[in-house]
């Protein structure tokens, strides 16, 4: 099939890289120059682990393509994404903006072929019945086309495994001939089909996101009760996820959750919900623990550490990723640097993004050790797999105090008792 994505993102990029690695003609659609540039040479702008060689192999057997033109790609098109991005609005309702004026270019360009137009971008509930009026608004008269949510459910880190393995591909229409069409696309792919109105898949994406940030805040919840009565929020979790109705998964409790996709969309769904007169005070405690969450690992650094010299390990707001959108450790350094702590920071992947925020007010290190070299605390903000089986000991050598912070829960408390630090996790 041919298909053109809008939008080079990580949904759009992981998902045009899949699509033409199982042998589909794809087409991606951006419009600044230098990036396109970029992306045709075989870069993919983000670091996905294995996405810059999936994407080089399919633009070396001439299936993936990149373009500033409608023109070009959607008229020979079966199906189009649109996979620009939703940022949250001051209100936390989604700016649907760039989707709308994306469905009046694709609008414009539509064939004489049927095309499939298939919001991938999470949008609330509505917006595709707004996309196909916009495309109606300006389309050639009798050109046929159907709209359609397929929303996508990839992680940051691990986006090829959950695209090219989904639990369930989500099709949302009214027309049959639109479903058929995207069946055919995912064929090749495993996981449940879920045939459901447009509305319908539009909810399923922000629900699944929201009971996911959810499960998060519940098990930060659990864990400040932990700490304050003597449990154990590792075993308590364990406990409780061995039960099938509730799952292990998602109960990690941490500097709270972070990322492009939790924090917008339980905010978007908010929104959504209170504009329809339901009462959302369950989805604004997930956000207020989730903030407290945040704040409860600054003030133990503030009530505990004398000094003022901080290392801190990651700040990617997960591993695998270089990501830092509403990342905790953002969060964090800002208030740490109110307290004027002096902070060197280390992480695999996202130091370029983060010194874009943070420039010269912090120092970044290119090896972990260095980060915590006379330092009167070490702050672990994300857990990435270097850091797990880390020679503990020459940490402790180089810190002026062996104090660590760990939001991330990565060690065992009486490991590292023994091997004389001041040891503070969460939860336990
Ligand atoms: C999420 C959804 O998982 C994915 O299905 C959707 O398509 C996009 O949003 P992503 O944001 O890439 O994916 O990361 P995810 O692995 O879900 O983690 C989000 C945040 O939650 C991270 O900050 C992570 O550290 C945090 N988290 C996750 C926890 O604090 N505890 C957990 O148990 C799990």
């Amino acid at each position: 099939m041919t298909i053109t994505f809008v939008g080079h993102g990580y949904v759009g990029l992981v998902t045009a890289c899949v699509f033409a690695d199982l042998g589909n003609m794809v087409y991606v659609v951006g419009h600044t120059p230098e990036k396109l540039k970029r992306l045709s040479s075989g870069d993919p702008l983000i670091f996905e682990p294995g996405l810059a060689e999936l994407l080089k192999k399919n633009l070396a057997a001439k299936r993936i393509v990149f373009t500033n033109s409608y023109s070009e790609t959607v008229p020979k098109s079966d199906v189009v994404f649109i996979a620009v991005g939703t940022p949250p609005k001051e209100n936390g309702e989604a700016d649907l903006s760039t989707v709308l004026s994306v469905a009046t270019e694709i609008g414009k360009n539509l064939g004489d072929r049927y095309t499939v137009v298939s919001c991938k971008s999470t949008v609330p509930v509505g917006t595709n019945r707004m996309i196909a009026h916009k495309i109606e608004a300006v389309m050639k008269k009798g050109t046929e086309f159907d709209i359609a949510s397929c929303p996508e459910f990839l992680r940051e880190g691990s986006a090829l495994t959950d695209t090219f393995e989904p639990d369930r591909v989500v099709i949302g229409s009214e027309a049959q001939k639109a479903t058929d069409t995207l069946l055919r696309l995912h064929k090749p792919l495993p996981g449940a089909r879920v045939l459901v109105s447009i509305e319908s898949a539009e909810i399923i994406k922000y629900a699944a996101n929201s009971i996911l940030a959810t499960k998060i805040s519940y098990a930060n919840l659990i864990s400040f009760i932990c700490e304050k009565a003597g449990g154990n929020v590792d075993e308590v979790m364990e406990g409780i996820g061995l039960d099938k109705r509730i799952g292990r998964i998602f109960l990690d409790p941490g500097v709270g959750y972070g990322g492009s996709c939790f924090p917008k969309d339980v905010k978007a769904l908010i929104s959504t919900g209170s504009a329809l007169g339901v009462d959302m005070s369950l989805l604004t405690a997930v956000e207020k623990i989730n903030d407290q969450a945040k704040e409860n690992i600054v003030e133990k650094i503030i009530m505990n550490t004398s000094g003022k010299k901080i290392g801190i390990w990651g700040l990617a707001f997960k591993p695998n990723t270089d990501d830092i959108r509403f990342a905790p450790s953002t969060y964090i350094i800002k208030k740490l640097l109110k307290e004027a702590y002096e902070i060197c920071a280390y992480d695999p992947e996202a130091s370029i993004n983060s010194k874009k925020i943070f420039g010269a007010k912090i120092t970044f290190t290119e090896d972990p050790y260095a980060a915590t070299k006379d330092a009167d605390a070490l702050v672990i903000l994300t857990e990435w797999n270097e850091f797990k089986q880390i020679n503990l000991a020459r940490v402790k050598k180089s810190m002026k105090t062996p104090l660590i912070f760990d939001g991330r829960n990565i060690y065992n408390p009486q490991e590292m008792e023994l091997l004389g630090f001041s040891y503070f996790s969460v939860g336990r």
